[in-house]
């Protein structure tokens, strides 16, 4: 298939997905009306604004087809001015209960959007980490912008609209029956011919504005992906740029086409609404002016009717979309409600404990585990697929049990893909476990307290990883630093910069501690970057160590200098390393050899040389190499 086949196939998932104007629950709205309920006063007092307003519009006609009697009437002077003051005071009156209106509508869009807002941000943090591996970034921040705006124009712009618009129509109606039933009826009769069209129209134009919206999220999606450090490095060395850029151009022409087709539109809808109610004009003239002339209709009722048809058909064809309207704002509202309603896998008990105080000891009972499938952790529209996969993921852990006593250095070997990062995130409860339980604390084996009965905040401040790509944000060095531990002092971070060997880099920059590191550290070259997350783990003096191949990017020299620190970080506390050089493996006080999600042997490094099994095939290739060059003192790579 040709690019351009791939770009529109793309294209065409996405319309399929988003096309149809889906019926929405009455539970949504209800939902919707309970965010408003905390608005409820400037609710009513919006309410009665429109009330006013509604009024004060009808009484301008009324007053001018007085006018117009008293003129004929040959009345006095003072009546027609003090008819026109009253006209007058109604305009400004009009105005002023305009602006309150106004207000009291964006005050209670706005409030609902923070609630709204604050509630999906704060909701989305404690997602799970699978959830975080499989959404894509792009179609998460767009539902958080873009829909919760549309949610918002849902308040602010349609539902207040339908308040003030049904309250217009309805006194304008009842003014206008009682001024002339015949001619009222008979200048309606037109607005079916107008309004069946209408209705078909305005949901055409959501279809469109929904693709759009669509189209724009995956075009925005496409940005933050690959304009970043790691998306941009990797386009480059391996995308097709052209072709992405052909892929982004059949979006954005896409967008253009259905930007021209919802102007076109529009213009069509308005053009047509002004040719109808000007036909209803000329009824009313005609038919008003014979029944004038007949005696039967006051001259200033004619006036009355004219003008108030004017004011008829503008609220007529906007109550006649607001279905379309509202509905597509509550698929908004649906979308975010999507978000909110995913269960968070890992969650705090009610009942949750801290972690037991003292030395902690870490222990793995017969835990099997294998990767949550994608329907549990997310949903299709933010991972781009149309279905999302129901398999379970295969197991990993088949069964793996082990007791780190506190103070004690376990380490982890084994083939890529064993199963050892799975046990690091197992322990730090980034993933629950299937069976079997993951416990810290406890003077024997079976005592200690499961990680699932536990304070996140305590479990937090008592663990500490330093994995391989260490990620750190894109604020400075000392805010980096202080996420770790929120009250050191800069005595403290110098302290730990120097003992991961970073001090004299960084008292050479010029901002020193206030240096902001790119995006995922990016200015930083990556040895200075994993040091830095060594800092961190050094500064946070947590009970429990975690190391998974935290030197793995460190040059030699680098690595024996910050070794020395890490051991003096390990020191007197518990800690689990997964390691592939040999000195660090050495110094563990038991080693577990993982294969294919089992613990296959297990000993000191003495031990299980003599037993000749599948670590001393590991020692003969992997580590002796390993060792070999690193003794061979290379420099830093990056
Ligand atoms: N987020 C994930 N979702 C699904 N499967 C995963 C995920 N992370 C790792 N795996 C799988 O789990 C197995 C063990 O991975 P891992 O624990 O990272 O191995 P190791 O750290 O020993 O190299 C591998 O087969 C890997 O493909
Ligand atoms: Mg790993």
């Amino acid at each position: 298939m040709s690019m351009d086949g791939v770009a529109w196939s793309s294209l065409h998932k996405i319309t399929r997905a988003q096309s149809g104007s889906q019926p929405f629950s009455k539970e949504t709205l209800k939902r919707v009306l309970g965010f408003a309920a905390p608005h409820k006063g400037k609710l009513i007092a919006f309410v009665i604004a429109s009330i006013a307003g509604a009024f004060l519009a009808v009484a301008t006609p009324v007053l001018a087809g007085q006018v117009v009697d008293a003129i004929i009437a040959k009345a006095d002077v003072g009546t027609v001015i003090w008819l026109a003051v009253l006209i007058a005071i109604v305009a400004v009156g009009e105005a002023g209960v305009g602006l309150v209106t106004r207000w009291l509508s964006s005050t209670i869009g706005e409030g609902v959007i923070v609630d709204l807002r604050t509630r999906v941000f704060d909701h989305v943090q404690r997602m799970p980490v699978a959830f975080f591996t499989r959404t894509r970034t792009g179609a998460l921040v767009s539902r958080l912008n873009n829909d919760v705006i549309g949610a918002q124009s849902a308040f602010a712009g349609t539902l207040s609209g339908v308040v003030s618009n049904v309250v217009a129509l309805a006194l304008t109606l009842i003014v206008m029956l009682n001024t002339s039933w015949l001619v009222t009826v008979l200048a309606m009769v037109l607005l079916p011919i107008f309004l069946i069209p209408a209705r078909r129209m305005g949901s055409k134009l959501a279809d469109l504005r929904r693709e759009a919206a669509a189209h724009n999220a995956a075009m925005g999606t496409q940005m933050t992906e690959r304009f970043s450090a790691p998306g941009a490095t990797l386009v480059k060395l391996f995308g097709r740029p052209d072709e992405e850029s052909r892929e982004f151009a059949a979006r954005a022409g896409r967008v253009r086409d259905i930007g021209i087709r919802t102007a076109m539109l529009q213009f069509t809808f308005v053009t047509a609404l002004t040719l109808v109610s000007a036909l209803a004009l000329a009824l009313v003239y005609g038919l008003g002016g014979w029944l004038a002339l007949g005696g039967q209709l006051a001259p200033g009722d004619v006036v009355v009717l004219a003008l108030l048809l004017t004011r008829l058909y503008a609220p007529l064809t906007a109550l006649s979309n607001a279905r379309v309207e509202i509905m597509s704002a509550l698929v908004s509202f649906e979308r975010v409600f999507e978000i909110l309603d995913l269960q968070p896998l890992i969650t705090e008990k009610p009942d949750a404990v801290a972690v037991p105080s003292g030395p902690v000891a870490v222990e793995f009972h017969d835990v099997r585990f294998s990767y949550p499938s994608a329907d549990k952790v997310s949903l299709a529209s933010l991972e781009d697929v149309s279905t999302l996969d129901t398999r379970g993921g295969e197991e990993v852990l088949h069964g793996v049990s082990f007791r780190v006593e506190p103070g004690q250095t376990v380490a982890l070997v084994g083939s890529s893909g064993a199963g050892k990062s799975t046990v690091a995130q197992l322990l730090s409860r980034l993933y629950d476990v299937d069976s079997g339980a993951v416990r810290l604390g406890g003077r024997g084996p079976g005592t200690g307290v499961d990680v699932r009965d536990l304070q996140f905040d305590s479990l937090r401040d008592a663990l500490g990883m330093v994995t391989q790509d260490g990620h750190l944000f894109h604020e400075t060095i000392a805010s980096n630093l202080r996420l770790a531990r929120p009250d050191a002092t800069e005595e403290d971070m110098w302290e730990v910069l120097r003992r991961a060997r970073l001090e004299p880099m960084i008292r050479s920059l010029p901002d020193g501690l206030e240096t902001v590191v790119g995006e995922r550290g990016y200015r930083l070259s990556g040895g200075e970057r994993q040091r830095l997350t060594i800092a961190r783990l050094l500064i946070k003096q947590p009970r429990v160590v975690i190391l998974d191949e935290a030197t793995a990017a460190l040059d030699s020299t680098n690595e024996a200098a910050v070794q020395a620190a890490l051991g003096e970080a390990l020191e007197g506390r518990t800690a689990v390393v997964i390691a592939h050089r040999l000195s660090t493996i050495r110094a563990a006080d038991v080693i577990l050899v993982v294969e294919d999600g089992r613990i296959v042997e297990r000993g000191t490094h003495t031990e299980l040389l003599v037993a000749d099994g599948r670590y001393a095939e590991l020692y003969r290739t992997q580590f002796a190499e390993a060792t070999a060059v690193a003794e061979e003192a290379v420099p830093e790579p990056n």
